[in-house]
């Protein structure tokens, strides 16, 4: 019965993972049967979010940082997802108060499912050799509270996306076009890393747990579609004509290239620090993805998880062209070509406050071509015309169709 579903309240649904999850349980006929969806967003007139209320999600506002919208948005829920957005506060002790204040919550208003988007806690895993990877450890911080707190949980640690390589990527002056990756030493083109593509996959993860009380609640569980050496990346991109030279370089010069995309210092070394830890440790401190996998195909066989499938995107080759013309070119240029190729009309706005203008100008290659994987990712995560969305700790861009 339609009327007796229970209520998945989702964090993040106008984002990548959150809306993965929306996304998979709407479209899944035994999901959608037993869970309905609420969708929480700071903005509900967002288009992600109007777009979710088409689909049949409720909508409703609510903020991680207060915790009586929180009690709101909880109201009569059975489960919830819990994903927090460390690249727009950038701040580690506020994103581990935003995951607290949803489980404290999710106690007093005793939610069945509590299910929390994590990442590894590399300060233990290193025996605090390695304390600098912030974004990592703030969340792991929670999943100890959630331990504290007793109540029903499953904690997702979640591999790297696939997106972060080809954010990676350097354009390099040559013809044709290439792009250096370059990771700090240890850093080998040897080590491997779980990905995963999120929009695509992480939902279907996030299903099998809910459809599978049984096996999920009290557990953790890694999760990605696979481990792929570095070098394993470089091969398919090249197979799809993008060519990618890998460089181990020292931390200092890594760290002034992720300072050049106008990122802090504390992100510097949690960067820096990231790559030595997946290099000596395994990005899952030596922990495999059997289980995640084992739990989600049970109820189904939709877990064929490709996570480069991305890099098979016509779009990749938009925004290699933009690339390569803006090594000369203007920001005009890119503009041009983006609204040329994709029918895409960006705001003047947007692309102005995008990133601050210094930035602007000194990568424009770099900008366009996050913009258009960002366009992209959205995209493909909401299916639909209008996007916007919230990159860092940038301004909103709008980008129509
Ligand atoms: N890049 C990787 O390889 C990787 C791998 C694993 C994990 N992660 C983690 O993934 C997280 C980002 O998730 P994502 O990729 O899904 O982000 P995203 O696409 O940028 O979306 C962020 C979502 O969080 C919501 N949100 C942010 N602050 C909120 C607040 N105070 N209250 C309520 N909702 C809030 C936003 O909702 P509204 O704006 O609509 O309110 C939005 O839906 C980061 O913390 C990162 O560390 C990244």
């Amino acid at each position: 019965m339609m009327s007796d579903r229970k209520l998945l309240v989702v964090f993040g649904a106008t984002g990548i993972q959150g809306g993965s999850v929306a996304q998979t349980i709407l479209r899944d006929p035994v999901a959608s049967g037993e869970f309905k969806i609420r969708a929480v967003t700071r903005d509900p007139s967002k288009s992600a979010a109007v777009s979710l209320a088409q689909q049949g999600a409720e909508v409703v506002q609510a903020d991680l940082q207060d915790k009586y919208s929180l009690r709101l948005a909880l109201q009569n829920a059975y489960a919830v997802f819990v994903i927090t957005n460390f690249w727009e506060i950038l701040d580690p002790e506020a994103e581990t108060t935003q995951g607290m204040n949803i489980a404290d919550v999710a106690k007093e208003l005793e939610v069945k499912h509590f299910i929390w988007s994590s990442l590894p806690y590399v300060s233990r895993i290193t025996n605090n050799k390695l304390t600098g990877v912030v974004h990592f450890d703030s969340k792991a911080r929670v999943d100890d509270y959630i331990h504290e707190l007793a109540i029903p949980y499953t904690i997702i640690t979640v591999g790297t996306y696939t997106s972060f390589f080809l954010e990676m990527l350097t354009p390099l002056p040559t013809t044709p076009p290439s792009y250096g990756l370059f990771f700090p030493e240890p850093g080998s083109v040897h080590t491997t890393v779980p990905i995963i593509d999120p929009t695509a996959d992480l939902g279907k993860f996030v299903k099998g747990i809910l459809l599978n009380p049984e096996k999920s609640l009290g557990r953790s569980f890694n999760i990605a579609g696979r481990s792929y050496a570095v070098e394993e990346v470089i091969a398919v991109a090249k197979g799809l004509d993008v060519d990618i030279v890998y460089h181990t370089v020292d931390k200092a010069s890594f760290k002034a290239g992720i300072a050049s995309k106008g990122l802090p210092e504390v992100v510097q070394e949690d960067m820096s620090q990231l790559v030595q830890y997946t290099q000596e440790y395994g990005y899952f401190g030596g922990a495999s993805l059997e289980e995640g996998h084992e739990v989600s195909q049970s109820v189904g066989r939709d877990l064929d998880c490709d996570a480069l499938s991305l890099f098979d995107y016509p779009l990749l080759d938009i925004a290699n062209d933009c690339l390569s013309l803006a090594s000369t070119g203007s920001l005009d240029d890119s503009r041009r070509i983006i609204q040329e190729q994709c029918s895409l009309f960006i705001t003047a706005e947007g692309l102005a406050t995008y990133w601050n203008v210094s930035m602007l100008n000194a990568t424009p290659k770099i900008f366009t071509f996050m913009l258009v994987f960002y366009w992209l990712l959205s995209s493909r995560c909401m299916g639909i015309p209008i996007i916007e969305n919230t990159i860092g700790n940038g301004p909103r861009i709008y980008i129509c169709l």
